[in-house]
């Protein structure tokens, strides 16, 4: 009788599935899930708020279709390199190499750095581009024949230094949007939000008198 006895005590506490020992916690799973969003999201948000915060803050804003063809008639013909500074999602660099170029993007928000090299696969040009993941304002440009930049104004006159300092004779320069505050161009491109300012290293390098023409590129 005891053993019996016994022998239903343990029967009655297993549990069958569907009872309280296999059912599912639910809770823990929303949590899980809910912490694993917040945590992507974080991550993918994070380096496209981060340049916001940073002392010259140049956010991520495409080029326009009429901007990147401003940029493809200013540069310099002849399958020479091109580096746009801050590439985004690759557009510039992309569409340069279809013209021909060996084109450079110097990006610091990585996932758009993988997303050019993911685009760049996809139109067939990744073996005329590359795409780093640097800071700008530690990369030199002096290996560079065409240099493009969509910067901000705040960021245009520290960069003008820079350039100054590192172009090698026979670049240019592409400014999209916001020229550089002390130089005269050689040449505009487009108009309104899709002009383009164009210089030449040597009058880069020793600015112009204000008095010479600026003329628009030819188509
Ligand atoms: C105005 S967007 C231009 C994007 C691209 N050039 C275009 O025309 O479509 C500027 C880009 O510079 C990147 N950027 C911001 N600070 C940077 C830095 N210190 N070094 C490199 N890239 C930077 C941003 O993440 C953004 O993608």
């Amino acid at each position: 009788m005891l053993e019996a006895k016994g022998e239903s005590a343990i029967h009655s506490q297993e549990s069958s599935p569907g009872e309280s020992g296999g059912k599912v916690p639910w809770g823990l799973v929303a949590t899980g899930l809910l912490g694993g969003t917040l945590v992507a999201l974080y991550a993918v948000a994070t380096p496209f708020v981060t340049p916001a915060l940073r002392k010259l803050c140049l956010p991520f804003v495409p080029a326009t279709p009429a901007q990147v063809r401003n940029v493809l008639r200013a540069v310099q013909r002849g399958g020479g390199t091109l580096v746009d500074i801050g590439s985004g999602d690759g557009r510039i660099v992309i569409a340069a190499a279809k013209q021909g170029f060996c084109a450079v993007g110097i990006e610091l928000n990585p996932w758009l750095v993988w997303y050019s090299r993911y685009r760049a696969w996809r139109e067939g040009v990744h073996h005329k581009t590359t795409f780093y993941r640097s800071d700008l304002w530690k990369v030199n440009f002096s290996q560079y024949t065409n240099v493009v930049i969509f910067g901000v104004p705040q960021m245009m006159a520290q960069l003008e230094d820079k350039l100054r300092a590192e172009l090698s004779s026979g670049a240019r320069v592409v400014a999209c949007r916001f020229p550089f505050p002390r130089q005269q161009p050689d040449a505009t491109a487009g108009e309104g939000i899709d002009m383009v300012w164009v210089y030449d290293s040597v009058s880069f390098i020793a600015p112009r008198a204000d008095t010479n023409p600026v003329h628009p590129v030819e188509s």
